[in-house]
């Protein structure tokens, strides 16, 4: 089914070039039209369906995805996943063998996007050689104006481009592929509605992510999310919750509420006041043992949450709560929209209320105008806050938002610098929190075999520590004791608890 019609006079115009020469191209994405943010209601659509003939397209082939980026892609993959086991697909982890390969995008930052172009590179002469294959990119990269132009103009080995809103058309959108053998474009620049009953395959029954909520509103100067994600929709409370109760009856151990911005939960909702400190109170009587969920902003986490937080239970002791910078001045020129004392405020509330909490960020160094000063600040917040590990960043300028605009003025060479200084600053705090774990007894959810050695299990604490340990392989995906021997800048170690091996072997 094509869907010219849905292109409006206007995109026609000014992107002529792509409808003449791709007469399957249904949308290309324009970040002007993904700022827009409508006030009308969005959709929950609860009849996703598969018609007969599309339920036998993948019989006897096989498909490959392989995901850039945050959870919320690996999730989307998971739906993708799905959608392709409907269709009569069979998953493959070799590329040689892939009737249809997927690359889900990441556009945070300029080098995220240089793999992906590289990778495309790379496929090109296996589509040389197979022209029956598929190859199609879709997730974050696909809504930027800049990125479509450039596959369009230089990778024909690409048959389809799809947005972050377009997943649940994938059928489509395949089915149109191999039909007509031109590029087939579907990104729509404003969010589509909330499909509720996609078909997911997850990766592993332990640990599940559950979407909470979609989009962002923060338009933080430096990030490009609000484009490619679209406007905050929160699920309604009562589809989470049975979700993730599915989960909990199918014996996960564990789920990470997943959300841009999940201190802005239910905002959106007109009809009701229900927030994020709501949802996890809910949460705590699911039988699960463990609720995570990611990612915090700091101005909208409000005390209810907290007092929630507090009561334990299955909501875990961590909290990631990214400050991206030490200084006020350049929180206001990120337009975070809050200043380093609130920060602080907020981390000794949360300290105060969850005494052992662990705290982890993410951090931006070299933001245009970052003055050496500036950036110690960062260092002596880091210090103050004593975070139990961190996420670093050079920063990177995304085409579209306004930092892009700002002059990039910090050398790279003195970037590079900052970022090691941080590192460094961080790697001391995260060994000497992870050493005052030395001789105390944890519980680990184990997740799987060490990668580097199959004799060892590892899993996560509540707290988010990795423990690597010796024990038998039937402990996988059940919660452990272990008493913590040794401690590294990123792991513990330990010895399995006898009292927790015998009452399993037993
Ligand atoms: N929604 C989350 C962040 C998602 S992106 C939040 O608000 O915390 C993950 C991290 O990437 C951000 O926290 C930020 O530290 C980093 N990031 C985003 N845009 C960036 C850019 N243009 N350059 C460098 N780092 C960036
Ligand atoms: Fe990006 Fe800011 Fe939204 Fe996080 S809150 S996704 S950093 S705009
Ligand atoms: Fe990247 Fe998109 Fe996630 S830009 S970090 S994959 S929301």
């Amino acid at each position: 089914m094509k869907e010219s019609g849905d292109v409006p006079v206007k995109d026609m115009k000014d992107h002529k070039d792509y409808a003449s020469y791709f007469q399957s191209t249904y949308q290309p994405p324009s970040l002007k039209d993904a700022k827009k943010r409508g006030k009308e209601a969005v959709k929950i659509l609860k009849d996703y369906d598969l018609e007969e003939d599309l339920k036998r397209i993948g019989v006897g082939k096989k498909f490959y995805i392989r995901t850039y980026g945050c959870q919320m892609n690996e999730h989307d993959t998971e739906v993708m996943a799905g959608i392709f086991t409907e269709m009569g697909y069979e998953p493959t982890t070799d590329v040689q063998e892939a009737n249809v390969i997927l690359l889900n995008t990441c556009a945070i930052r300029e080098n995220a996007e240089n793999k992906v172009f590289g990778e495309l590179g790379h496929l090109k002469p296996l589509k040389l050689e197979k022209p029956d294959l598929l190859i199609g990119v879709c997730g974050c990269m696909s809504q930027e104006e800049s990125v479509v132009t450039k596959i369009l103009q230089t990778y024909d080995q690409v048959d389809m481009i799809f947005g972050t809103h377009n997943i649940h058309r994938l059928p489509q959108i395949i089915k149109e592929a191999y039909l007509s053998k031109e590029m087939v474009v579907e990104v729509w620049s404003k969010e589509g509605d909330i499909v509720e009953n996609l078909p997911r395959v997850r990766k592993g029954n332990i640990q599940g992510w559950v979407n909470i909520m979609y989009g962002c509103d923060k338009f933080c100067t430096y990030c490009i999310v609000p484009y490619t994600r679209g406007k905050e929709r929160s699920r309604r409370p009562e589809d989470i919750i049975e979700e993730v109760r599915h989960l909990a009856r199918n014996g996960y151990q564990e789920v990470t509420l997943l959300g841009q911005n999940v201190n802005a939960y239910g905002k959106d909702f007109e009809d009701m006041e229900y927030g994020l400190g709501d949802l996890m109170d809910e949460m705590r009587k699911i039988d699960i043992p463990r609720v995570r969920f990611t990612t915090s902003h700091p101005r909208d986490f409000d005390d209810h949450l907290i007092e929630v937080l507090a009561k334990g239970g299955n909501l875990v002791e961590h909290i990631h709560l990214p400050v991206q910078h030490g200084n006020s001045e350049i929180l206001k020129l990120m337009a975070r929209k809050y200043t380093r004392e609130h920060y602080m405020e907020l981390v000794g509330k949360i300290k105060q209320a969850i005494p052992h909490a662990a705290l982890t960020t993410d951090i931006i160094v070299g933001f245009p105008n970052e003055t050496e000063e500036q950036f110690e600040e960062t260092l002596s917040l880091v210090k103050e806050v004593q975070y139990d590990a961190a996420y670093t960043f050079i920063y990177s300028p995304r085409e579209g938002t306004p930092a892009a605009k700002m002059i990039d003025n910090v050398p790279l060479e003195v970037k590079k610098e900052r970022l090691q200084r941080l590192n460094a600053t961080l790697n001391e705090i995260s060994l000497s929190k992870n050493e005052a774990y030395i001789d105390s007894v944890v519980e680990v959810l184990v997740e799987g075999e060490s990668k580097k050695n199959p004799d060892v299990l590892t899993g996560h604490t509540s707290s988010n520590k990795v423990v690597n340990f010796r024990g038998p392989k039937h402990l996988i995906g059940t919660i452990v004791k272990v008493h913590v021997t040794d401690a590294k800048t990123w792991t513990l170690r330990g010895n399995l608890l006898e009292e927790t091996a015998g009452v399993i072997e037993g």
